[in-house]
């Protein structure tokens, strides 16, 4: 049974999922554009929104920053095939060129290498649920950016993301993964081989992405008042996942870590994926909402 689907360390498979494309295609479109020059994608992976970013902002050039260097070089390969200029190292820390550039940095979004009042537009999509210290990320982010400037992020992981009904199918599927590896131990036993065992309190990301407190739409509102930009868009979206999108998310290994932390990633991630369909069956459904909270806000002169 071990072997039937590859995990995913990239997030990659997933950032290809309609139904999050289209999640992500929307979110792009409710942030005023038109007229930003200098982007600043923070936590960019491997380019999927920062692309729609400059599709919809066509006089842009863009910054972009992950801590994962595969990432990094995975957006390089991407932005290169979409015809931008791409920097890289010390040449992507300097200003944007005289064309459309791309600079692509390794780094933290909570320890920005720019200059004060750089960016006319600061983007975190799909991972501000990561950070810990909200309040570091923010200041720097207001740092950075010019007075007037926006500052837009999405999140799949905040105080309601889950309407009640979600949350049973995600329980189910925890225990349908969790029943999978218990069938993938007991053909492990009757072949002579030791069973796989959960070393709990080995995971790194369990603690970032779920022990962080997920923050409802009004406490994101207060505290970006608080901290110096003024909320002009709060949007709950619904996003309908099938069992295929349930399973390139299940396949991701910072998913499978977070959620079955301390089995070996590969197994939890093939036991995600293999029991996607599963879950969703026994709920009697054949899709799960999960909201996403977008919001843009721009920085008070
Ligand atoms: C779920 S992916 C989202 C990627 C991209 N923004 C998108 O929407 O497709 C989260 C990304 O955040 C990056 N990341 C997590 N914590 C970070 C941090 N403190 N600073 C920079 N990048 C970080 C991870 O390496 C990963 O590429």
């Amino acid at each position: 049974m071990v072997g039937s689907a590859s995990v995913d360390t990239t997030y990659r498979r997933f950032s290809h999922d309609p139904a999050y494309v289209e999640a992500n295609t929307a979110f792009v479109q409710r942030v005023p554009l038109g007229h930003v020059k200098e982007i600043l994608d923070l936590c960019g992976g491997s380019g999927a929104v920062g692309q729609l970013m400059l599709a919809g902002a066509p006089e842009s050039s863009l910054h972009a920053i992950d801590l994962d260097p595969v990432q990094i070089g995975l957006a390089a390969e991407n932005y290169a095939a979409l015809g931008f200029e791409v920097r890289l190292g010390e040449a992507a820390l300097g200003p944007s060129g005289p064309g459309r550039t791309v600079s692509l940095i390794v780094g933290s979004a909570t320890e920005l290498p720019f200059a004060d009042a750089t960016f006319d537009c600061v983007m975190i999509a799909n991972a501000i649920h990561l950070i810990g210290d909200k309040e570091a990320l923010i200041s720097g982010i207001a740092r950075v950016l010019k007075p007037g400037g926006l500052f837009a992020f999405s999140s799949g992981f905040y105080a309601g993301c889950w309407p009640p009904v979600t949350q049973q199918v995600y329980y189910d599927w925890l225990k349908e993964a969790t029943a999978w590896i218990g069938n993938v131990n007991a053909e492990r036993v009757a072949n002579g081989e030791a069973p796989i065992k959960r070393v709990r309190g080995k995971s790194q990301l369990a603690p970032v992405a779920y022990q962080n407190r997920w923050l409802t739409p009004d406490e994101w509102r207060e505290l970006l008042g608080a901290m110096g930009f003024d909320v002009q868009d709060l949007n709950e979206r619904p996003v309908m996942f099938d069992h295929h999108s349930l399973a390139s998310v299940g396949a991701y290994s910072g998913l499978a870590e977070a959620q079955l932390s301390g089995y070996p990633v590969e197994l939890a991630s093939q036991a995600l994926a293999n029991t996607a369909a599963l879950a969703l069956s026994g709920a009697d459904v054949t899709s799960v909402q999960h909201n996403w909270l977008e919001v843009c806000a721009v920085r008070r002169a």
